[in-house]
């Protein structure tokens, strides 16, 4: 089973759409194995989104990320990575396709409501940035003998 790192962003968290956001992830079938809120700061921000420094938009997506606090959840399943950013939609919400979480829920890019892990050595990466091991939970769900 894959995991992947999922932070519900300062947006969502503003608008309330927490909930909505994380259930529909969990309504997919995939399962929550550790979730904390943090605000995160400047040094998280710049190492969770490091392959983005120098690009135009990187100060303002740092200044974005640690203006209010956020969710950051490790979701657990078979083909977690892949399902996730599939769950999410396109980058920008405005060419997401309706359905996905971005294209039902937002406009602008900057103000995308979720992140997810793009590849499954990433989320590794991504996970240890925010986790310790012994926060992640591993359990077994009744429920998944009827997802799989
Ligand atoms: P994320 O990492 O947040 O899950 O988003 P993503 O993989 O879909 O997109 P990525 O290319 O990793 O970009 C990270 C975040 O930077 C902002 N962005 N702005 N103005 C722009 O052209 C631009 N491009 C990217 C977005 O907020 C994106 O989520
Ligand atoms: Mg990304």
């Amino acid at each position: 089973m894959e995991r992947s790192l999922v932070i519900i962003k300062p947006d969502a968290i503003q608008r309330g759409l927490a909930g909505e956001i994380i259930s529909r992830l969990e309504k997919k079938g995939l399962k929550i194995v550790g979730m904390k809120m943090l605000h995160m700061d400047r040094n998280r921000a710049q190492r969770h989104y490091a392959i983005h420094k120098g690009k135009a938009f990187f100060n303002d997506l740092v200044d974005f990320i640690t203006s209010s606090p956020i969710i950051a959840i490790v979701f657990q399943g078979k083909n977690a990575v892949d399902i996730i950013r599939q769950t999410m939609g396109e980058t920008d919400p405005a060419k997401a396709s309706s359905g996905t979480i971005r294209g039902d829920l937002g406009i602008e890019i900057g103000h995308n409501l979720v992140h997810g892990s793009d590849s499954l050595e990433n989320a590794s990466g991504e996970i240890d940035l925010f986790f310790s091991a012994d926060e992640i939970v591993d359990y077994d769900r009744e429920l998944d003998r009827w997802i799989y």
